[in-house]
């Protein structure tokens, strides 16, 4: 086991009928800035609890954060907390803003230059605004994690970054917030959550046994509780279950002590910022193409994956390309697309693709065998 520090400081409030808990979650003389995106929270009765909650408080809005966050949209937000004097953040919607919160909160006080530096050139940020959330879309874990993504309309960049700063305070975690989710937005927090845990699990083995039982625990309940909330959306145990699951996937846990990947989030990342595709949907396609690409650094662990998750025998030859297959059809059973071709995309933009990984001086993967020409082999068999 490789050594490991783990603190996470983010108090989980979980249940139904908890954003009523708000009050005694924020300190009386906060200015707040509720923080959402294109109006879900409207249509759902959530702002309308927040407000509720928080009546008689200092409450400021800022609505129109997009799925993935624009920088540009960002830092209006920033301007509004410098101008009001906001001194506390409440996001209330999806993992995107969540993660646009979190930037706001840095950026904000940042006064080192462009804030862009924090995810371009990895800036430290020292200041923040305290930061809470109301998560209503179980996927990215932002909510019990340090992390965030933005992306910059302007250069088509998608970038990721974190400091613990931006830990939320609290996250409150009603899975009754999720019933208005489509089947789509249900499945893409499903497979985005899955593909977390395979980028920490899916590496070579260092003798975690603890940690690959509960990284196999996560995959596990994913697959059991998939179908019944993609048939019944109003499934509340359903729902609870991957909402917390989706937690578990991104908050720091299983990642102690193993090798980690993150090779397919790195390159789903540039095609969301070339052709706009959802999260997940990219990692549904790029996933399948890295482990095929890399099975005989990932052989032990694929078979162990195979065996434990999917019942493959792993003393058959063909065991490794077997839970990789089992894998995608997870993916398709939710209704999510694997193939690049199924969404008209061809190789175009490969080496455009590529080039990015190089000139950032980047190789990926647990043991960064992945440079720019390999990332074209990827893209190749994910095609
Ligand atoms: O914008 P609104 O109107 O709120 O609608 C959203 C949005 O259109 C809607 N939605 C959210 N909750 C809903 C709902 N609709 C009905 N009922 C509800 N309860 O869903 C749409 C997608 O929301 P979004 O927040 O974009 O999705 P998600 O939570 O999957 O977040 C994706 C972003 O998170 C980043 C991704 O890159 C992407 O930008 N990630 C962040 C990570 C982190 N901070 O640790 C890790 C992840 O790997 C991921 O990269
Ligand atoms: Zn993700």
């Amino acid at each position: 086991m490789n050594n490991f520090i783990y603190q996470n400081p983010v108090k989980i409030v979980f249940g139904k009928g908890q954003i009523a808990k708000l009050p005694e979650l924020i300190d009386a003389n906060k200015t707040i800035l509720m923080t959402y995106g294109g109006g879900s929270i409207k249509k759902n009765g959530v702002y309308d609890q927040v407000k509720k909650a928080l009546a008689g408080r200092k409450l400021l809005e800022f609505g129109g954060i997009e799925p993935n966050p624009r920088y540009e949209t960002l830092m209006k937000a920033a301007e509004v907390c410098k101008k009001e004097g906001v001194s506390f953040l409440l996001s209330v919607g999806g993992g995107s803003v969540l993660d646009g919160t979190k930037f706001i909160a840095l950026a904000a006080n940042y006064k080192a230059g462009d804030p862009w530096d924090i995810l371009a050139k990895q800036a430290t940020a020292n200041e923040a605004i305290p930061l809470g959330c109301i998560i209503t879309l179980p996927a990215t874990g932002s909510e019990m994690n340090s992390g965030f993504v933005i992306s910059r309309e302007s250069t088509k960049e998608k970038l990721a970054s974190g400091n613990p700063l931006v830990y939320p305070l609290f996250s409150i975690l009603d899975p009754e917030t999720t019933f208005t989710l489509s089947k789509e937005q249900t499945a893409n927090g499903i497979v985005d959550a899955f593909v977390h845990v395979m980028e920490q699990y899916m590496t070579y083995p260092v003798y975690t046994p603890l940690q690959d039982r509960q990284s196999e625990a996560i995959f596990l309940t994913l697959i059991e509780e998939a179908p019944k909330v993609m048939e019944n959306p109003q499934d509340y145990n359903a729902r609870a279950a991957i909402m917390w699951t989706a937690t578990q996937a991104l908050n720091g846990l299983i990642a102690c002590g193993v090798p980690q990947d993150w090779a397919t989030h790195m390159i789903g990342h540039e095609l969301t910022a070339f052709y706009g595709l959802d999260h997940a949907k990219t990692l549904a396609i790029v996933l399948p193409g890295i482990l095929r690409h890399q099975l005989k650094n990932k052989e032990k662990k694929l078979l162990q994956y195979g065996q434990r998750v999917w019942k493959i025998n792993p003393t058959k030859s063909d065991a490794t390309l077997k839970a990789i297959d089992k894998t995608e059809k997870f993916f398709r059973s939710v209704g999510i697309k694997t193939k690049l071709s199924e969404y008209g995309i061809g190789k175009e933009k490969f080496s455009e693709i590529a080039d990015r990984f190089r000139r950032r001086g980047m190789r990926l993967g647990e043991h960064q065998a992945i440079g720019s020409e390999q990332v074209i082999e990827i893209l190749n068999l994910c095609l």
